[in-house]
């Protein structure tokens, strides 16, 4: 039991897939997993474990946002031994090369948040995935007949910006879409020097204003989490 999860030691496999949403949790767990069991529910943050292809593995919702994820993320590293991360969500594309539905393997996380600012006392870190979890996800995608996307994305503190135009200057530099979690992710993967990676599927576009329609976004959910799992047992 750590502060905000209720497992006992042991019960917490040492790879596991973060979901942003609880209910995606119990989703992965329901209809990828063998004999699940759950590890979770305070907060309703499920999270569950059992085996995929025979090997041991859980998966575990963060919730919205970098606040929220850092809260799971730091327990599950140092109350739990966790060692391999991979965060399986969706974000805004910001670039016309990408269009929903696509796969993208964020390579590295930018953000407008003041949270590294106030660790590095005003210095820039950069939150950087897993060079082994990103060539094995890519491997995963590609067997698949995909060709995923692989760059550079912005975590985001705010979902509704003051500034609508705001994303475009993240566009300029070639940041290929907005999400909420992944630089904390990073960050503390290299802190604790464990392993991170985030997958990522496009369910909006920021320059067309295209959405992904939500038995769609389940499709591709699937796609994401077979190579989600793929990476994470490497
Ligand atoms: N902004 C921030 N996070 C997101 C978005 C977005 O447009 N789409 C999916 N996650």
């Amino acid at each position: 039991m750590s502060t905000h999860i209720a497992a006992a030691a042991g019960q917490i496999a040492e790879g596991i897939l973060l979901p942003g949403d609880p209910l995606r949790a119990k989703f992965i767990a329901e209809n990828f997993l063998e004999e699940p069991v759950r590890f979770n529910e305070i907060r309703n943050m499920f999270g569950y474990t059992g085996r995929y292809k025979g090997e041991r593995v859980s998966v575990m919702g963060t919730g919205m946002g970098m606040p929220s994820l850092s809260i799971y993320v730091n327990e599950l590293i140092r109350d739990y031994g966790v060692k391999r991360l991979v965060r399986v969500g969706t974000c805004g594309a910001m670039r016309k090369e990408l269009a929903v539905r696509d796969v993208l393997l964020a390579m590295s996380a930018s953000t407008d948040s003041a949270v590294n600012k106030v660790r590095f006392h005003g210095m820039d870190y950069a939150p950087t995935a897993s060079f082994r979890l990103l060539s094995a996800a890519r491997e995963a995608a590609v067997a698949r007949g995909l060709a995923p996307h692989v760059g550079g994305v912005v975590s985001s503190d705010s979902f509704y910006t003051e500034d609508p135009d705001q994303w475009k200057l993240w566009a300029s530099f070639g940041i290929l879409a907005v999400e909420m979690e992944t630089a904390e992710l990073y960050t503390l993967a290299a802190k604790f020097g464990v392993e991170a990676l985030a997958i990522l599927t496009v369910s909006d576009h920021l320059v067309t204003g295209e959405a992904t329609p939500a038995e769609e976004r389940e499709k591709r959910f699937r796609t994401m989490v077979e190579i989600g799992l793929g990476a994470v047992l490497s």
